[in-house]
């Protein structure tokens, strides 16, 4: 490792937090697009703004607050990124993972991540959650993976198996807390995209042709290192609206995404304390269906 290398940047940005945080996190949770609610239900929280940490990307898009909560939520020390950065803002995709390195470094061994996204499956409604069952990385197969760079074993093996990068159980146990909770709640694939433009009618025709149920502009790179450090994964898409056919003809606004988001964040907020008390006490809500 020399000052210069990822890892050395890791530790610099984890030894800060350390200072700050009076408890380390077992579980990180990243807050999509107008999802920053949850970040004020933390308990006993200690907020410190990425502009604090070093090597943390500041982001510039409206509904991302940019700081770290940490704190507990059902008893289970949590790191809650409040905002996120984004491959359209110009940011590389390894500043944009850098804050899932961390986390890790700090000792979060699952990773609870947000988005908002457009809904392709023609079942999906806006205000619907989906689990994310698995995802097709557009641009990670156009030749931007957050992994491209010098290889440094420290961090994680040189060539990624990806064949199953969310969590079994987790996804599980978010389904079966959802259908209780009596949230909408689907499971689908999520692609991602470069955005910032939303897709034309064709892209959409394609990306439901290729599979995917649920179009978004971020997650994805995360998960990449999440699972690179060896994470437990859950991905929640809020579908913030239904992506535009010839026979529904919607447009879709930034506004729009938000103040659905907003709406969606309590359906969100009860799967997500759910799959927390389950870390705790794994019997209080599996599949079978015992009580949350
Ligand atoms: N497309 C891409 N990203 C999005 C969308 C969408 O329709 N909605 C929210 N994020």
């Amino acid at each position: 490792m020399t000052t210069s290398s990822l890892a050395y940047r890791v530790r610099e940005a984890a030894s800060t937090l350390r200072g700050r945080l009076p408890a380390l996190p077992r579980v990180g949770i990243i807050l999509g697009s107008g999802l920053g609610p949850l970040a004020d239900e933390v308990e006993n929280p200690t907020v410190v703004p990425y502009a604090e940490i070093p090597h943390f990307a500041v982001s510039t898009v409206s509904g991302h607050a940019g700081q770290l909560v940490g704190g507990t939520l059902e008893g289970v020390p949590v790191a809650v990124l409040r905002g996120r950065v984004h491959l359209y803002e110009g940011y590389s995709l390894q500043q944009i993972t850098f804050p899932v390195r961390t986390l890790h470094r700090l000792g979060a061994e699952v990773l609870i991540i947000t988005n908002a996204a457009g809904g392709l499956n023609p079942s999906f409604r806006a205000g619907d959650l989906m689990v994310l069952r698995d995802h097709i990385n557009l641009p990670g197969l156009a030749g931007l993976n957050p992994l491209i760079g010098a290889d440094e074993p420290e961090l994680g093996v040189r060539f990624l198996d990806m064949s199953a990068p969310y969590d079994d159980e987790l996804r599980a146990r978010a389904l079966a807390i959802g259908a209780r909770a009596g949230v909408s709640v689907r499971e689908g694939v999520y692609a991602v995209v470069a955005g910032p433009s939303y897709e034309t009618r064709a892209e959409i025709r394609y990306l439901r042709t290729i599979g995917a149920d649920a179009v978004g502009m971020s997650t994805v790179p995360e998960v990449i290192v999440a699972r690179h450090e060896r994470m437990r994964v859950l991905g929640i898409s809020v579908i913030t609206n239904v992506a535009a056919t010839e026979e529904n003809p919607v447009d879709v606004s930034h506004e729009e995404v938000l103040s659905v988001a907003e709406r969606a964040s309590a359906g969100l907020a009860a799967i997500v304390r759910g799959v927390l008390r389950s870390l705790n006490d794994p019997s209080s809500s599996d599949a079978a269906g015992g009580e949350a």
